[in-house]
C-alpha cells in the first residue's frame, strides 16, 4: 500500500510557516513598513507627511500609479472617477432585500460582488489601460455602496453622487444628506474622514490585501477579488477590530470604569478576552498611525465640543496596558484601530459602520496590490502543506462502523 510517511519525502523541502510570520508571498514597490522603528511609507513618502499634507484622492493616485500626480493627472484621474459617480438601479432592488440588522460588511461584500453582474468590463482585463479603467470604476462605485450600507442601517433612502464635490465629499453627501433638509459640508467632519482613510489607504501584506492578491491570482476579476478582501478585514482580528474596540471601551465604561480588571483578563490565558486594538503582527514598537489619529481624535472631540469617556478609557488602558510587563515583553502597543472608533463616533457614523468605513480607505491599496499582482504576472497563490493525517486505510460499510 501507500507509504504516506514515503509520500511526504517525495514532495521535497517545504517550508512551514503557520500565519505566514516570516514569509514573503511577493515583491512590491507600493508600501514600506518598518515594524521595529514603527514606520510607514506610501511609495517612499512618510505617511506623517501624507497625512499632514495630501488628500485621499491624491493618495488614491500615489498608490495606483507610484508618482503624486500632477495638476492634469489629477483632474483627469477626477473626470475619470466621476465618469463613474453612479450604480446601475437593478443594485439597488438587492439591497432592498436586506433586511435592516444585517451587518453592514456582509451588504457591503454581497454588493461588491454583484457589481460584476453589471460591470462586465472590469472581469475582463487584458492591459494596464484596462485595469486602470477598472480602479477608477470600483473607487467611484464603492463610495456607493459603502454609503448604501449607512443608509440602509438608519433606514433612509439613497442620495445620488454630486460630481461637484471631490471624492470625499461626495461620500460624505451621499452619507449624512437627509431628505428634505439643506445640506451642509462640516468642513472638520470631511477633514477628520479624509485623514481617517488616508491612514487606512494600504499596509502592505495584510489579511485583506492578501487575500485580494491571492484570489486575484487566479485571475479572478477585480470586483470579485476586492468582495473577498472585504470579508476578510471583516474578522475582529484585522479590520473589525475597529467596531470590537468600541465595543469593548463602552462594555468596560458600564462596568465601572475599571480598566486594571481588563487588563488583567487580557493577560489569562485561560481567557479569550483580547484587549482589542493592541498588538500588532508587524509593528513591535508602536504603530505610526495609531500615534497620528490619537491626537486628531483629540482634536476632533474638542473642534465638534463633544466629550466622549470612550476616549477617557481609552487613554487610561493604554497608560495601563504599556506600564504592564505582559504588555512591554510580548511588544503589544495600540494600534491603529484603537482611537479610530471614537473618530468614528463623533462623526455619526453606527458602531456596526466602522469596518466599512475601514474598507472604504482600504480600497485603492487592495486595488494597487491586485493591479501590481497582475503587471507582474505573479503565478497562482497555492501554499502546500505538511500532511499529518491518517495513513492509508480500507473503506468501512456504513453497518460495520
Ligand atoms: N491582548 C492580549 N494578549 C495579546 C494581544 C492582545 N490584544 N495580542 C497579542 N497578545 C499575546 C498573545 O496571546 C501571545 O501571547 P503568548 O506569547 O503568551 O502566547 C503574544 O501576545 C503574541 O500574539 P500573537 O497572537 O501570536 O500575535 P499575532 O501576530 O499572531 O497577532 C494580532 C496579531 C492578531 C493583531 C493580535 O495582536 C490581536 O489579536 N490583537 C487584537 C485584535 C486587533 O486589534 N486586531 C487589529 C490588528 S491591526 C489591523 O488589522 C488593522
Amino acid at each position: 500500500g501507500i507509504d504516506i510517511s514515503k509520500l511526504r519525502d517525495q514532495t521535497g523541502l517545504i517550508t512551514l510557516d503557520l500565519g505566514y510570520k516570516n514569509t514573503g508571498a511577493t515583491l512590491s514597490d507600493i508600501t514600506y513598513l518598518d515594524g521595529d522603528n514603527g514606520e510607514l511609507y506610501y511609495r517612499g513618502y512618510p505617511i506623517e507627511q501624507i497625512a499632514e499634507k495630501s488628500n485621499f484622492t491624491e493618495v488614491m493616485y500615489l498608490l495606483l500609479h507610484g508618482e503624486l500626480p500632477t495638476s492634469d493627472q489629477f483632474q483627469s484621474f477626477q473626470k475619470g472617477i466621476n465618469k463613474y459617480n453612479f450604480v446601475a438601479d437593478e443594485m439597488k432592488k438587492i439591497l432592498d432585500v436586506f433586511p435592516r440588522s444585517a451587518h453592514p460588511m456582509g451588504v457591503l461584500s454581497s454588493l461588491t460582488s454583484a457589481l460584476t453582474a453589471f460591470n462586465p468590463r472590469a472581469v475582463d482585463v487584458n492591459s494596464k489601460e484596462d485595469l486602470d479603467h477598472a480602479a477608477e470604476m470600483m473607487i467611484a462605485k464603492f463610495s456607493h455602496l459603502c454609503a448604501w450600507t449607512y443608509r440602509k442601517k438608519l433606514g433612509l433612502p439613497i442620495n445620488h453622487g454630486d460630481n461637484s464635490l471631490n471624492y470625499v465629499e461626495n461620500f460624505y453627501k451621499m452619507c449624512f444628506r437627509r431628505p428634505n433638509e439643506e445640506f451642509h459640508l462640516d468642513p472638520i467632519v470631511v477633514g477628520a474622514l479624509d485623514k481617517l482613510l488616508i491612514l487606512h489607504a494600504d499596509h502592505e501584506q495584510n489579511c485583506s490585501t492578501s487575500t485580494v492578491r491571492m484570489v486575484g491570482s487566479a485571475h479572478t476579476g477585480l470586483f470579485a477579488s476586492v468582495s473577498a478582501g472585504i470579508s476578510a478585514l471583516w474578522g475582529p482580528l484585522h479590520g473589525g477590530a475597529n467596531q470590537a474596540v468600541i465595543e469593548m471601551l463602552e462594555l468596560i465604561e458600564q462596568d465601572g470604569g475599571d480598566v486594571a480588571k481588563y487588563v488583567e483578563k487580557a493577560k489569562n490565558k485561560d481567557d479569550n478576552f483580547r484587549l482589542m486594538g493592541f498588538g500588532h503582527r508587524v509593528y513591535k514598537n508602536f504603530d505610526p498611525r495609531a500615534t497620528i489619529i490619537k491626537k486628531a481624535a483629540d482634536d476632533i472631540l474638542n473642534a465638534l465640543g463633544i466629550e466622549d469617556k470612550a476616549l477617557d478609557i481609552a487613554m487610561q488602558l493604554e497608560r495601563v496596558a504599556l506600564e504592564d510587563e505582559y504588555f512591554v515583553s510580548r511588544k503589544l502597543y495600540p494600534n491603529v484601530d484603537f482611537y479610530s472608533g471614537i473618530i468614528y463616533r463623533a462623526l455619526g457614523i453606527p458602531t456596526e459602520m466602522f469596518t466599512v468605513m475601514f474598507a472604504l480607505g482600504r480600497l485603492p491599496g487592495w486595488i494597487s496590490q491586485w493591479k501590481e499582482m497582475r503587471l507582474h504576472n505573479d503565478p497562482i497563490g497555492r501554499p502546500r502543506q505538511v500532511y499529518q493525517g491518517a495513513q492509508k486505510r480500507d473503506y468501512v460499510d456504513f453497518s460495520a462502523r
